[in-house]
């Protein structure tokens, strides 16, 4: 794992956005895994400015998000679907056709729409980089812990923590589903690249199981251990717990004189 200490959300999603861009300059059309809620906010907001200023195009881009609620519709403002027009998506150059959640229409079967949702990440090549956010029981997507570590895109139930915290979300709390569709941890894993983003003193705990704890279906981010090529970027009080933290910040001193040495050279 390349764990990456800085300073705040800023600098998390600044340094977020320029790995996104180099993807997109190596491969214009890469296929993004998207995460929703409030911590990739800051770096969609980065690329949003990057495409305005025609630093890169998300025309031949297609997106896949990690996962959404059963029961709101597409119109919904508590929708994955429409978080992502808002925040994301309507502020860009990607053709709207190639923009995709796991997203259960009315009168569609729930448990069919996983096992559709994969053919279909299959049929686009597959996820070359997936940014995730983690909650802070350590679910990544909707997988809460003792979900299976190599579960597949399917429906779940979330834990009372995980609809007490996106609570402040609904104004009518009967109208919060307690059940998504979410991309497995096994699915999560075939990504190509995973760029993890947590930020706040809220998450320090989750970090730091996820990192340095057992990988453990308890910690659903822990499966991340077991991935190739994982970019973990952390806020300093998202990093506050972790053991290693002065290792990680030595690793990227040393890095940074390794490059400033071959620039050099
Ligand atoms: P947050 O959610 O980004 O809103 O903190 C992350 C998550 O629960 O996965």
């Amino acid at each position: 794992m390349d764990v990456v200490i800085l300073k705040d959300d800023a600098e998390v999603a600044a340094e977020a956005a320029t790995i996104i861009r180099q993807l997109l300059r190596q491969k214009p059309d890469a296929v993004l895994g998207l995460a929703s809620g409030n911590t990739p906010l800051a770096t969609y907001r980065r690329l949003i400015q990057d495409c305005k200023q025609g630093l890169i195009s998300f025309r031949d881009v297609t997106t896949f998000n990690l996962d959404e609620y059963i029961g709101l519709s597409a119109e919904d403002p508590q929708s994955y679907r429409h978080f992502m027009q808002r925040e994301l998506f309507h502020h860009i150059d990607i053709d709207p056709g190639s923009t995709f959640l796991p997203e259960c229409g009315v009168g569609e079967d729930p448990l069919a729409i996983g096992p559709a949702y994969e053919a279909l990440i299959r049929s686009r090549g597959g996820i070359d980089l997936q940014i995730l956010g983690i909650g802070q029981n350590g679910h990544i997507g909707f997988n809460e812990p003792a979900s299976s570590l190599r579960s597949r895109t399917r429906v779940k139930t979330l834990t009372r923590d995980t609809v007490e915290a996106n609570r402040k979300y609904f104004d009518d709390p009967l109208k919060q589903p307690r059940t998504a569709i979410t991309m497995g941890i096994g699915s999560i894993m075939e990504a190509r690249q995973v760029l993890l983003l947590a930020t706040g003193a809220s998450k320090a705990e989750a970090v730091r199981q996820a990192i340095e704890g057992p990988v453990a279906a308890m910690c659903p981010a822990s499966m991340l251990q077991m991935h190739e090529t994982v970019t973990v970027l952390l806020d300093r009080e998202a990093a506050s717990r972790l053991e290693l933290h002065d290792y990680f910040e030595w690793v990227a001193e040393q890095k940074r004189l390794l490059l400033d040495s071959r620039a050099d050279a």
